[in-house]
């Protein structure tokens, strides 16, 4: 027939509440099957049950989203090219630093008029240079591939509050629609923007904003300061972007993917929970211990994103023109102590 089959690369936090919504949705449209398939990286559970058997066994992410009922058409499987396999609209959901494994697996498993989004929040840095998550599915599958990033943190999600959410499209409106069909409910409302980049580079960049904050919370330094950095974050954001891809416009950043984003994970997500820690402790313990200890299994972007970007500043010659993500790095890798994030005022930004 005609319709539409989707599925989920990735079952995390947010992967999970993404398969909850479209399926929600799935059985409503006409134009899409009902069945979502949702890849699950298998992992034995401390039980002995596998974690795809318990999740289409409770029709729940015990592990990554515990209490919430997927729907009875969401179905887990752990076989990535069975999953893929009738898809013609694959949506990407996992850790970043995963999607170029994933892809390698999935080169010639797909099916040739497969449509592709990522909601992975991140970039990939080599020798090359740096490069979207989009743009490595785009160019591993040779499959156009949007982008969906906005301020959702997925437990208020699949609660049912109220967000919104961005999709990036490069040139093809129709297809962006589909994709907002896919997604919209009442509680969750989706908006296309023709900037794939600059929608992709909010949700990636916010993230080393908000270890920054989380920084800023570590060490009780109050609420003008937390509002500063993530002024003075946003503006990087923003020249940064616009640096790497002259085409991103100035209205993404008042997209949900831009502003909105920012200041929910400074307010309430993993890497400033994360990142208050660490300052907390005195940078004695590291992110990676602090990570395991303290989010059960999920995975911060932020501190990778920071290195990635330093990488690309640090090449270019950029380092002086970008304080803040510069100085977030410094401080992940222990180069300098958590004050240091409100100690760079003599550097300072040669644009607006
Ligand atoms: P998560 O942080 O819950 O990560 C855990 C997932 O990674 C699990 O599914 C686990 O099986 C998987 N995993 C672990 N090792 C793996 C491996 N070697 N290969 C493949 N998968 C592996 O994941 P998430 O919250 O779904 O986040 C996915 C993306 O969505 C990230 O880029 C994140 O920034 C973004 N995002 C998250 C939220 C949120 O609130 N959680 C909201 C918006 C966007
Ligand atoms: P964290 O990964 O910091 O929890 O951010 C989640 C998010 O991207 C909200 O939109």
């Amino acid at each position: 027939s005609g319709k539409s089959r989707v599925t989920v690369v990735g079952s995390g936090n947010w992967g999970s509440v993404a398969a909850k919504l479209i399926g929600s949705n799935t059985l409503k449209l006409d134009s899409f099957h009902d069945e979502v398939r949702m890849w699950v990286f298998e992992e034995k559970l401390p039980s002995g049950e596998k974690l795809s058997d318990a999740i289409n066994r409770a029709n729940e992410n015990v592990k990554y989203l515990p209490g919430v009922k997927l729907g009875k058409n969401v179905v887990a499987d752990p076989d990535l090219a069975h999953a893929v396999k009738d898809a013609n609209m694959l949506v990407f959901v996992t850790p970043h630093q995963f999607m170029e494994g994933i892809c390698r697996d999935l080169a010639g498993k797909i099916r040739k008029d497969a449509q592709a989004i990522s909601l992975c929040k991140g970039m990939e840095v080599k020798k090359e240079g740096p490069r979207m998550i989009s743009a490595l599915i785009s160019e591993k599958l040779g499959i156009n591939c949007c982008v969906l990033m906005g301020a959702n943190i997925a437990n208020e999600i699949a609660d049912g509050k109220f967000s919104e959410a961005t999709v990036g499209y490069r040139d093809n409106k129709e297809i962006a629609e589909e994709w907002v069909r896919l997604f919209n409910t009442p509680c969750f409302m989706v908006s296309a923007v023709q900037d794939v980049e600059g929608v992709e580079l909010c949700g990636t960049l916010k993230n080393v904003v908000a270890i920054a904050a989380g920084f800023v919370d570590g060490l009780e330094m109050g609420n003008n300061t937390k509002a500063a950095i993530m002024r003075i974050g946003l503006r990087e954001m923003k020249a940064f972007s616009k640096l790497l891809f002259p085409s991103v416009k100035d209205s993404t950043f008042f997209e949900s993917c831009g502003v909105a984003d920012l200041i929910t994970t400074c307010l309430g997500g993993r890497n400033r929970k994360v990142a208050e820690a660490y300052a907390k402790n005195g940078g004695k313990r590291s992110f990676d211990e602090l990570e395991s200890e303290m989010l059960g299994g999920q995975k911060l972007q932020g501190v990778m994103t920071a290195r990635e970007v330093y990488e690309v500043l640090s090449h270019r010659g950029w380092l002086e023109l970008f304080p803040l993500f510069r100085t977030v790095h410094e401080i992940c890798v222990g180069q300098l102590q958590p004050p240091a994030i409100v100690e760079y005022s003599e550097h300072q930004p040669k644009f607006n």
